[in-house]
């Protein structure tokens, strides 16, 4: 990595881009150029909140052109074009998506859009300019249907479950053809479940914690809090971009997950420990879009990419309540 690099990071007021932001312009390893649409999936004050923690940080990087906050949409191709040619980018950690799994099935055609299409756009002038490389954020959804434990990147991903899983398999398959044509680096990440500070609201683990705060807020507890899920703190899947945007390898897949699973009664039970607060739940049969069990085998990444999960998910549960009674005040009775 280069000082002469630019970064391009779409997504960037997002939970994960605006970390990845936040660790690239702490190793000052380049220029930085941040492009968000601040869509309402949740609220966009969320997102201008990340926004002004990093302009408040990184104030002179800001004032010296270094930073630069773009608000447009991924699906704009004149906007795209202008941000290439202006400043003549090298890599690009592409994280903007609609990335609701539920939400996804009423929703196909948006999806279809911006996961697929505005993908699309990025890997066309990144193929154009020959970018140095490409990293782009997909998830441990693409298993979908499979009784195969733990998920292998050459699992078949034939049958996923949401027309979000659905519409980042297609543009991961879409990247290998940039790859095979045009010879781009890609790297694919595939992410499992993250979570940490300046977490999604629609997530449960901040869903959690609202919870302990709100006793109006009814948790749906599914499969009997039997479902398990492979929680992959924040800060190991920035180390992991970082490492990917370094890499030069054509195409890979890269599963990115703690490779630990726990039962959905246990992630509860451990949040209300921390809390001292009981969560009001009521038991649901799983969602059609909910796989039993996400579980990362995290070989490759720790062979391609030096990846080392650090943080267990109770330390990482613990820093993310943390930042949660910060962030929203909680006073300790
Ligand atoms: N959080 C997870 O557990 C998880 C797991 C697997 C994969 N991922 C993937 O990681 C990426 C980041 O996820 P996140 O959890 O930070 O979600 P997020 O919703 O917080 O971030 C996505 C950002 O993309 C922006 N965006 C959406 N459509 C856009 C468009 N058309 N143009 C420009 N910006 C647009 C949104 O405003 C948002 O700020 C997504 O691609 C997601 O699919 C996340």
């Amino acid at each position: 990595m280069l000082k002469s690099d630019v970064y391009l990071v779409t997504g960037g007021a997002g939970f994960i881009g605006s970390h990845l932001i936040d660790h690239l312009l702490e190793l000052n390893l380049g220029h930085v150029i941040l492009l968000d649409n601040f869509n309402d999936y949740y609220s966009p004050r969320i997102k201008q909140r990340n926004i002004s923690l990093l302009e408040a940080r990184y104030s002179t990087r800001v004032l010296d052109g270094s930073f630069i906050i773009i608000r447009g949409n991924i699906n704009d191709e004149e906007l795209l074009k202008m941000i290439f040619n202006k400043y003549k980018i090298t890599h690009i950690a592409h994280l903007a998506a609609l990335a609701g799994v539920r939400s996804s099935t009423s929703q196909i055609g948006k999806y279809m859009e911006v996961n697929y299409a505005g993908t699309q756009l990025l890997l066309d002038l990144a193929a154009s300019h020959k970018i140095t490389q490409f990293v782009f954020a997909s998830t441990s959804s693409v298993y979908g249907q499979t009784d195969k434990l733990p998920f292998v990147e050459t699992d078949s991903c034939a049958q996923p479950l949401s027309p979000y899983a659905a519409t980042k398999r297609a543009a991961e398959m879409l990247a290998y053809v940039y790859y095979n044509i045009h010879g781009l680096n890609i790297t694919i990440l595939r992410l499992f479940n993250v979570y940490g500070p300046r977490g999604r609201p629609d997530m449960m683990p901040f869903k959690l914690m609202r919870a302990c705060i709100d006793p109006t807020c009814i948790i749906d507890v599914f499969d009997d809090g039997e479902m398990k899920r492979d929680w992959t703190y924040i800060d190991d899947v920035i180390d992991a971009f970082i490492n990917a945007l370094d890499q030069q390898y054509g195409y890979e897949i890269i599963n990115i997950g703690c490779g630990n699973p726990i039962k959905l009664s246990k992630f509860i039970e451990h949040i209300e420990q921390l809390s001292g607060k009981q969560i009001s739940k009521r038991s649901m049969k799983s969602h059609k879009t909910e796989p039993p069990i996400t579980y990362c085998d995290n070989s490759k990444a720790r062979k391609l990419l030096n990846f080392v999960p650090k943080t267990s998910v109770y330390e990482g549960l613990e820093k993310t309540w943390n930042w949660f009674q910060e962030e929203y005040n909680v006073k300790n009775d």
